[in-house]
């Protein structure tokens, strides 16, 4: 059976794009492959070095991975810190990293643009953790979104790499995976590129009925086609992928017919994204906040998880140790 590795920083809550991005697929991916969903828990300090409360970030991921649906009896769960063996496939594969590809990442490029004062080697070394994620379960499908292509190209890069410099075929070269054919992007609603935690235009799972509408209310539109058939611009490009991610076809197709007649009314358009997507958060914010105060469960959890995933990852890091020479 194929195996699954992926992961959502613990930076803030689970928003509409991690959502439709990634743990949509995990949902469905954990009936059919051995799954591996992890906390990337370390990979938050390379942009949160003193973080509050890790732990209970920590905590809050997980009782949100569990309120979409994620099954630990299915998929192992488990968080990142848990696996010290990540941390010695990490050295290993920074030994054959260089310098150049690492700060040619747009990834990097971006953070040490967007936070100057602190361009930690972390950063710089971000897609050899997440490799070292990936590859110490040697996983072949990796669910993410469009955003993580870079990342998962270094991270084919270092498999390859590995393989060739110790003569082996240890690692299989992990694929990006989405049911719907392609990556997805979700946009912010903010007429930027994309839903994110650090952009500061997401709608995330446990938002109220009132903040959502609220949001969605604000989002940002033009004046309207004048010209039938037109090509939508990127804002109104956003709301509609939007809504084809929580509305039903029918929704859509009104929508776009109006766009296309020019009988588009934006304010209505809007009330009806904004009610599905009530909709679509209601049931999984109400189990979110169910799972986040059973303690108890959530521990348990991440003590199985831990022991699975060492397991794994204990299989993996034995055989490298010994292609490069250690006995
Ligand atoms: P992170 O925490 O930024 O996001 C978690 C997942 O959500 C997806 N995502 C999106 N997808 C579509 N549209 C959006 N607007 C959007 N925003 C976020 C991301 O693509 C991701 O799948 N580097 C990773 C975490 C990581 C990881 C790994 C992932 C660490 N090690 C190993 C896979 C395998 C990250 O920062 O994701």
């Amino acid at each position: 059976m194929e195996t699954v590795v992926s992961g959502i920083r613990p930076t803030g809550n689970l928003h509409l794009g991690n959502y439709f991005g990634a743990v949509k697929n995990f949902l469905k991916m954990q009936d059919e492959y051995k799954c591996f969903f992890f906390i990337a828990d370390w990979h938050s300090l390379t942009t949160h070095p003193r973080p509050e409360n890790i732990q209970l970030s920590v905590r809050k991921i997980l009782a949100e991975y569990l309120a979409c649906g994620l099954d630990p009896e299915k998929a192992t769960i488990y968080v990142q810190s848990d696996v010290k063996e990540v941390l010695e496939l990490y050295l290993f594969l920074n030994m054959n990293a260089y310098l150049g590809e690492l700060e040619r990442t747009t990834t990097f490029k971006e953070k040490a643009r967007k936070q100057p004062d602190n361009v930690n080697a972390g950063l710089l070394t971000y897609p050899t953790l997440m490799a070292a994620d990936i590859l110490i379960h040697r996983a072949h499908k990796v669910p993410v979104g469009k955003d993580q292509e870079q990342n998962m190209e270094m991270a084919r890069k270092f498999a390859r790499r590995f393989n060739t410099i110790y003569e082996c075929d240890l690692f299989p070269e992990p694929a990006s995976f989405s049911y719907s054919g392609e990556g997805i992007k979700i946009p912010g609603l903010d007429g930027s590129g994309k839903m994110g935690k650090s952009e500061g235009n997401a709608i995330y799972l446990i938002d109220e009925p009132s903040v959502i509408r609220k949001k969605v209310m604000k989002a940002v539109t033009d004046s309207g086609p004048t010209v039938p058939n037109s090509e939508k611009p990127e804002v109104i490009r956003n709301l509609f992928t939007l809504l084809e991610v929580v509305s039903s076809r029918e929704v859509y197709d009104f929508f776009n017919e109006k766009y296309n007649n020019c009988e588009i009314r934006y304010g209505d358009l809007k009330k009806q994204l904004a009610e599905d997507i009530v909709s679509f958060t209601t049931p999984i914010r109400e189990r979110i906040q169910e799972f986040a105060s059973d303690t108890a469960y959530l521990d348990k959890v991440v003590a199985m998880g831990a022991e699975k995933s060492r397991e794994s990852a204990r299989a993996t890091i034995q055989e490298v140790r010994h292609l490069i020479g250690f006995r």
